[in-house]
């Protein structure tokens, strides 16, 4: 490992929310298959991917600290006052949060392909089994008794509900369309495509009541 890789493993190692450390390797590999075609600068994208989920206020309750902890890390790794705060601009930026709240691409062609990378993870079979590992580590319900009869049926599931299904609905299916990168949206498309094949063989294997 390398000393990046070092400092997202001992944050997130131990993680069980679907931010682990091989989340984290992830985010790297595909910002790094999202670049070799769009550009950016590579130590940056590498880093971002790395450390993204190492201040997440879900994960950290003194994100000040962290951020102050990641800072002062990169500084002795050798990265400059600039690429520092490159970094911190994408990884305080990348969450869907943040979206909903001010919609549209990045500032920097670096932030949108790290947050295409990452987004990449919500969706498709890795999507669906981070959104499960999620839910059962918060003590959720994948669905309720009145979804599950919603599905059977066809009827619409409450984004809003406190189960995991309802997350699909809130976040999941709505990501296709706020990719960025050409890349990302050739790997959105087939990914997405697979949360709607998912939910249509849930559809076919509820019982009708
Ligand atoms: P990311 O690391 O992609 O920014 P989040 O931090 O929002 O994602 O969440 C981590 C994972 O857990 C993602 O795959 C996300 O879809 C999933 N997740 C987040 N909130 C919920 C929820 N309420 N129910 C089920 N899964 C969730
Ligand atoms: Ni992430």
């Amino acid at each position: 490992m390398n000393n990046l890789e070092n400092y997202v493993y001992k944050k997130l190692g131990d993680d069980h929310t679907g931010h682990s450390y091989l989340h984290a390797k992830r985010v790297e590999s595909n910002a790094l298959l999202i670049a070799s075609s769009e550009g950016g600068d590579l130590s940056i994208i590498k880093a971002a991917a790395l450390v993204h989920d190492t201040i997440d206020p879900k994960l950290f309750a003194d994100t000040e600290k962290e951020s102050k902890e990641l800072q002062g890390f990169l500084k002795n790794e050798g990265y400059s006052e600039k690429d520092i705060s490159s970094i911190m601009y994408i990884i305080n930026n990348l969450s869907w949060h943040v979206e909903v709240l001010t919609p549209g691409p990045l500032d920097t062609i670096e932030g949108n392909i790290v947050r295409d990378a990452d987004r990449l993870e919500a969706i498709g079979a890795i999507g669906i089994t981070r959104a499960v590992e999620y839910g059962a580590n918060k003590g959720r319900d994948f669905w309720n008794e009145e979804e599950m009869k919603n599905i059977s049926s066809g009827k619409d599931i409450n984004p809003k509900d406190d189960t995991t299904i309802a997350h699909f609905y809130d976040k999941l299916l709505k990501l296709q369309s706020h990719f960025v990168t050409k890349t990302g949206k050739e790997l959105a498309k087939k990914r997405s495509q697979f949360l709607i094949d998912f939910l249509n063989e849930l559809k076919e294997e509820t019982p009708s009541q």
